[in-house]
């Protein structure tokens, strides 16, 4: 199954409340948080999370590009919000993360830069309801989809598959009509996408496209 969650990223901020309208179709809506020093860029946090979660019907989806989840990530495991991704490279302990998020009632995830291997999720992967294979470097929207991180994938679904368990694997950067079908064949379910939604006038349009590109 195929599931699209848009990236505000690529989005109006000043028109938000419109511009979440125009996803409604969308399985889910992804926030990045970005905090100037994990990666160069800064966005936004918590009181725009809380208040997209007002205005909007769709599960929300954050993913935190920041330094120090451990001690900020579980503010963000509030109503509306499915699931909470910190990245790997930055957390001191990711499993004790997992699970303090996982008992707030929030959905755990763990996400990769390109140049991070994911031997240690796959050691521990009953940990996590989804990792996210970031497929560009993480800060910036527009950028080109990297099909070298495709074995990272691989590698994910085929553990899952021994250990008899049900992961999301997410991917975020580039995904684009041509790109999303690369990632689906490598194991990928979810898939963010910021340009390809909002970089066109009729974002419904092309999630549909987009559904449609990874086979429904
Ligand atoms: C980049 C962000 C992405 C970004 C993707 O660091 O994590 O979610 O919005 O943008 P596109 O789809 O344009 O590559
Ligand atoms: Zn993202």
């Amino acid at each position: 199954m195929v599931r699209i969650h848009p990236s505000i990223l690529s989005a109006d901020f000043v028109n938000l409340e419109r511009d979440l309208a125009r996803i409604a179709t969308a399985d889910g809506v992804h926030l990045d948080v970005m905090d100037a020093h994990f990666v160069p860029n800064l966005t936004f946090g918590l009181p725009m999370v809380q208040r997209i979660a007002e205005v909007t019907d769709l599960p929300i989806d954050v993913h935190l590009m920041i330094d120090d989840p451990d001690t900020w990530a579980l503010q963000y495991a509030i109503g509306g919000v499915d699931s909470v991704t910190f990245h790997a490279e930055a957390t001191r302990d990711a499993v004790a993360l997992a699970r303090e998020l996982r008992a707030r009632g929030t959905r755990a995830a763990i996400a990769v830069k390109p140049g991070t291997e994911v031997d240690l999720v796959a050691e521990h992967l009953r940990e996590f309801d989804m990792v996210l294979i970031m497929t560009v470097e993480p800060g910036f929207g527009g950028q080109s989809f990297m099909p070298g991180m495709m074995p990272k994938l691989e590698t994910l679904r085929a553990r899952a598959r021994d250990l008899g368990i049900d992961v999301a694997l997410q991917v975020d950067g580039g995904i684009t009509d041509d790109t999303l079908p690369i990632a689906a064949a490598a194991g990928a379910d979810v898939f963010v996408a910021g340009s390809a939604v909002y970089g066109h006038a009729d974002p419904a349009e092309r999630i549909a496209a987009l559904r449609a590109a990874g086979g429904g």
